[in-house]
Formats: C-alpha cells, sequence, structure tokens
C-alpha cells in the first residue's frame, strides 16, 4: 500500500473540477462551492440512489413545489411523495421530510453547519453531513460515498472490497487529509464525486484524462480495472404482483395505496395480489376488496428490476366499486400522487382502453 501525499490530491482535483465540472441544476453558476444548504440537502438525498441525469429532470420541479425548508416541513407527506415520483427509494423522501422538520422544530429554521450537528438530523448520515458541511459551508470534511470510494482505494492502490473495515478507515484518513489540504473543501469534496462519476468509472476508468493519474497506485500498477474487488451480489429474488385495472363509466380507475411499509410504502396501485412464487388466479382476484369481476387478458406483463428483486407484473381488466379504502379516481388525481415508476406505467400509460 502506497502513501499518498494529500496535497497531490487536492490541488489536482480542485484545477480539475473547477474547469470540467458539468453544469447541473444543484451547482451555482460560476463557482461549485457555498452553495444553499437546503439545495445541497435536497439533491444529495436524491443523488444517493438516483443517476444524475434523472436527478438533474426531478431537482427543479421539487424545489418550485418546495422551494425552503420552511415549506417542505408544513407539507403533507403524501404531496413529498408525489413530488418524489419517479425517483424511488421512497423512504429517502420520508426522511427528508423528516429532517426538514428537524431543522424548524431543533434548529431554528437553518441547517446548522457542524458536522456533528447535522448528522444529528433523521437522513443525514455521515455522507450527507459531509457533503453540506463541506458544499455548503466550506467546512474541512469529506464525503465519502461510493464513487469517492472506487477513486481513493484506486489512488491508495488498496486490495478487496470496497465495504470491507479496512479499507473504508484507509479511506476515510485519506479523505479527511485531502479534505484539511483543499483550499476549497466544498470543491474539493465534489471534485471527488465528479472524477468518480465521469472519470474514474467503475469499469472503463479513462486514466489518460485523469488529474490524478500521477499520485495512483492502481493506475502506476495497471490495476485500475481490478480495484475494487467486485462485490458477490445475492441473485434478485422474485416477486409477482397481480393486478385488476378497473375503469368506470367516467374513465375512473379503481386505486388503493400500499401498505406504510415495504416497498413502494404508501403508494397509489390497482387492487393487486402479492407472491414469491406464483401469479395470483382470477378467481382470487375476484376476492379482492373493491373487485366485482375479472375479465382474463393475455399479453398484459412486464418486468421490472429493484436492487434486489425481479418483479412480474401482469395486470387483467376487471369490474369494480369503490369500498373502504379502494376508491375511484381520474388522471389527474393519480398524477397528483405518489406513484413508482412501474405503476406510473400501469395506471397512467396502461394500454388498456
Ligand atoms: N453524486 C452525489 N453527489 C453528487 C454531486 N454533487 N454531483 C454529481 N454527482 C453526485
Amino acid at each position: 500500500m502506497s502513501r499518498v501525499d494529500p496535497a497531490a490530491i487536492a490541488g489536482p482535483i480542485e484545477r480539475w473540477f473547477e474547469a470540467a465540472r458539468r453544469e447541473l441544476p444543484w451547482r451555482s453558476p460560476g463557482r461549485a462551492s457555498r452553495r444553499d444548504p437546503y439545495v445541497t440537502l435536497v439533491s444529495e438525498l436524491m443523488l444517493q440512489q438516483t443517476q444524475a441525469a434523472r436527478v438533474a429532470e426531478r431537482l427543479p420541479g421539487f424545489l418550485d413545489r418546495f422551494p425552503s425548508i420552511e415549506a417542505l416541513a408544513r407539507a403533507d407527506e403524501d404531496d413529498v411523495l408525489a413530488a418524489w415520483s419517479g425517483l424511488g427509494y421512497y423512504r429517502r423522501a420520508r426522511l427528508l421530510h423528516a429532517a426538514a422538520k428537524a431543522v424548524i422544530d431543533e434548529h431554528d429554521g437553518s441547517m446548522p453547519p457542524d458536522h456533528a450537528a447535522l448528522l444529528s438530523i433523521p437522513g443525514i448520515g455521515p455522507y450527507t453531513a459531509g457533503a453540506i458541511a463541506s458544499m455548503a459551508f466550506d467546512r474541512p470534511e469529506p464525503a465519502v460515498d461510493g464513487n469517492v470510494m472506487r477513486v481513493l482505494m484506486r489512488v491508495l492502490g488498496l486490495a478487496g472490497r470496497a465495504d470491507g473495515r479496512a479499507n473504508i478507515a484507509r479511506v476515510r484518513e485519506l479523505a479527511n487529509a485531502v479534505a484539511a489540504a483543499a483550499s476549497s473543501p466544498g470543491d474539493a469534496a465534489e471534485g471527488l464525486i465528479e472524477l468518480g462519476a465521469v472519470v474514474c468509472s467503475p469499469r472503463s476508468p479513462d486514466c489518460a484524462r485523469c488529474p490524478l493519474a500521477e499520485a495512483c497506485a492502481a493506475h502506476r500498477d495497471g490495476r485500475q480495472h481490478q480495484v475494487p474487488e467486485p462485490k458477490r451480489r445475492a441473485p434478485k429474488r422474485d416477486l409477482f404482483i397481480t393486478g385488476v385495472l378497473c375503469r368506470d363509466g367516467s374513465g375512473r380507475t379503481l386505486v388503493s395505496a400500499r401498505a406504510r411499509s415495504g416497498l413502494w410504502a404508501g403508494m397509489l396501485e390497482p387492487p393487486t395480489i402479492e407472491s414469491a412464487d406464483r401469479h395470483a388466479t382470477p378467481a382470487e382476484l375476484e376476492a379482492l376488496k373493491g373487485v366485482r369481476s375479472v375479465r382474463p387478458q393475455h399479453g398484459l406483463e412486464f418486468e421490472h428490476l429493484t436492487t434486489h428483486r425481479r418483479v412480474l407484473f401482469r395486470l387483467h381488466q376487471g369490474a369494480g366499486e369503490a369500498t373502504g379504502d379502494v376508491s375511484w379516481m381520474t388522471t389527474e388525481q393519480i398524477e397528483a400522487g405518489a406513484l413508482s415508476t412501474p405503476h406510473r406505467r400501469i395506471l397512467l400509460d396502461s394500454v388498456l382502453p
């Protein structure tokens, strides 16, 4: 393992970021650091599990709807989930809402600049605390996400996987030192993230364009493709979801909200049965609340992959009635509600008449 001079990382990464950074809606024009703390909170939570291009599309709409942390704290959870539609991992939206309330109730309405105080806010872990402290307040704090872990593991030439304890400790130590050596810790932190996204990618690192190539042990040894070692992934589990699409005379659709916890918690769906090993039969679907009859459909099937699951959807048509928490909703009401990506396809882009 090699010793690395943090100044040989901080300077080159800041200069590279200044010149090469992509214009993205969470970056203020001209200068990346000292961004609005609320925008940094929202965007960094969105960016944790969603691609930058998708976040770039959705962030401006979210901020139009909730322009300040007060507006977000005061909002109904369902409205926050609706504004999060299409970004996936909806637990983040609930945590963001809880974070906004905590800032209003416990921090006099402004995001604290201090790493420890940020960590006490729900939904803010070490990465997000470091991102906000550095990018919004220019504090010398590191922000180590998966991208930065990969970049710095390569720089250090570490063996093993990115989730290994010793590797995490070694990378943190270097990231701390880089933050301390940076003239703009925000640019250094975001520069490392950007480098991981556009140059030091998992499968095709472009060392010829890399400002850290000279300092990089993996590059020197030609091992950039082998660092970090890949995770062994558990195979995805199957989930069969069989639903009934019922329309009334005025084109409304029968929907209910999913359970408050678990996959797509609280989001809209048609009457549905889930199983780990097979699709439900029409007779089983006819026993669901609100479903009166099912006309079996052939061909309305598709697959949706989540991180851990292969979800197999099959939809039938049917007739139904509103009862209990199953209700008729217009297209406009559904569009304004909380929808997962596959349920948007089922309820709004449906090929059914
Ligand atoms: N991923 C996480 N944070 C990011 C940022 N600030 N810019 C680009 N990609 C990111």
